[in-house]
């Protein structure tokens, strides 16, 4: 296997997962970042993200000379006595105000690639951006490509899922190759040689859509189905059993059928609305896309509804939050539930009395959550409530000694918000139990 010499610009989430992944697959990496603070602390071994196996691969990859941090595209580019092969462009896509993508980021380092690239460089977009960026990307390095040293532009979409992005990266469900010319689909093939999965060949373009179109599938899956669970809950049926039984159909397929109080997390929200602003900016109003965020937005409010069914008004009750992050398995705070739901509550005087296995110390960075009683365990949370809320289905809440609980709140309500746990065991222990759709 031909091993590469790779530069990624952005060390977060996406550009640190790759860069160290591909280190591991044995290429020699460099990760930029310029946020300085970020970037001694990964020189310092600190991996600023919470993502289960990162720290072993890039520990080991440090060691064997195979990772390294830089803080400029100039450097990341021409480390002592090498030249990058490939640069991926892994920098942030945070949402504008009208739901696009600002893609400034993205511009700015391309214009700092073409300012310092020296031979022949596969330029990869890894960010998740709106069709079009690759030409954007290439017209740009073009303009301040003054010696005109050639290069191609590919779209390499990431499908890593938080939580299980490094088994993601390595077990592929596919790897999309956007390309312009057989030598950088060439460089590409021989980078993810040793990966297991079918490789897609196609068009920037299409590339760079197979990403939006693909998340906004998924939220629709998690939409469609919480719409289900409404009707559910109003005639008596079980979303379960009715997901499963849709699931089975090869065509529908089980995965992302959970109901739920509403998906979140940086990906889908902001994919959902770049997408929809794209597709109305280049004329099809992609309607599809807005019911999908306002079925999401409904179902947030599931647990103030549901705590107003059962325990009339809100104010002046505590409710206790297990769980803050978006997903299991991750400190990602980025439109988390939580949040919203945290603030609705808030409005209505509620007292909030909250836990989470690893999100804790960001969540309680966020202005949003302020007033929040962070607590260290679910039992000290739980601790004189009138409601649990289970918000993130972490495997410790699953666990969860349900009698126990129960001797200690005020008001027996459990709100299964992921539908963890079985509902005869709770009722069992005691609870008023409510699941969503059921
Ligand atoms: C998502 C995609 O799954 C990845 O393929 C993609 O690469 C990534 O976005 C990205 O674009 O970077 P991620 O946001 O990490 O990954 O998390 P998911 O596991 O997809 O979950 C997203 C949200 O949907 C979570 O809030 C989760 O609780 C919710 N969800 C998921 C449901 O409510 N029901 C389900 O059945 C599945």
């Amino acid at each position: 296997m031909n091993k590469y010499n790779i530069c990624v610009v952005g060390s977060g989430y996406v550009g640190l997962v790759t860069g160290s992944c591909l280190a591991e697959l044995g290429h020699r990496v460099v990760c930029v970042d310029s946020d300085r603070k970020k970037l001694s602390a990964l020189k310092a071994g600190k991996i600023p993200i919470y993502e289960p196996g990162l720290p072993e691969i890039i520990k080991r990859c440090r060691k064997l000379g195979r990772l390294h941090f830089a803080a400029s595209v100039k450097e990341g580019l021409n480390p002592p006595g090498q030249r990058a092969d490939v640069v991926f462009i892994a920098v942030g896509t945070p949402p504008r105000a009208d739901g696009s993508a600002d893609l400034s980021a993205v511009e700015a380092v391309a214009e700092e690639i073409a300012k310092n690239i020296k031979d022949y460089t596969v330029v990869v977009d890894k960010s998740t951006v709106p069709v079009e960026t690759g030409d954007w990307v290439s017209r740009t390095i073009s303009r301040f490509n003054k010696k005109g040293v050639p290069y191609d532009v590919v779209s390499n979409p990431e499908f890593l899922s938080e939580g299980t992005a490094v088994k993601d990266f390595l077990n592929p469900d596919r790897i999309v190759l956007g390309v312009t010319s057989a030598r950088a689909e060439k460089v590409m093939r021989g980078l993810y040689a040793s990966l297991p999965g079918p490789v897609i060949v196609t068009d920037v373009k299409s590339a760079e859509l197979i990403k939006h179109a693909s998340n906004s599938f998924l939220a629709t899956k998690i939409s469609f189905i919480n719409a289900v669970s409404a009707l559910c809950e109003k005639v008596g049926a079980d979303v379960s059993q009715v997901a499963h039984g849709m699931g089975l159909d090869k065509r529908i397929g089980p995965l992302f059928l959970r109901p739920g109080i509403g998906f979140g997390g940086f990906c889908f929200p902001k994919d959902l609305e770049a997408f929809y602003w794209i597709s109305k900016q280049k004329g099809y109003d992609f309607s599809l896309l807005k019911a999908v965020k306002d079925i999401n937005e409904f179902q947030k409010s599931w647990v103030i509804r549901k705590v107003e069914e059962k325990l009339w008004n809100l104010e002046g009750k505590t409710i206790a939050l297990l769980g803050l992050a978006f997903k299991p398995h991750t400190d990602d705070m980025r439109f988390a539930p939580s949040v919203d739901i945290a603030q609705m509550l808030s409005q209505r005087r509620v007292k909030i009395r909250a836990t989470d296995p690893v999100a804790m110390p960001r969540a309680q960075e966020m202005p949003a959550m302020k007033g929040v009683t962070f607590c260290r365990n679910a039992y000290e949370c739980v601790k004189g409530a009138d409601c649990l809320v289970l918000i993130t289905e972490w495997p410790q809440f699953k666990d969860l000694d349900l009698k126990r609980a129960f001797k200690i709140m005020r008001t027996p309500l459990l709100l299964d918000g992921r539908n963890l746990y079985d509902p005869a065991k709770a009722r069992a222990a005691g609870f008023t139990y409510c699941g969503v759709g059921k």
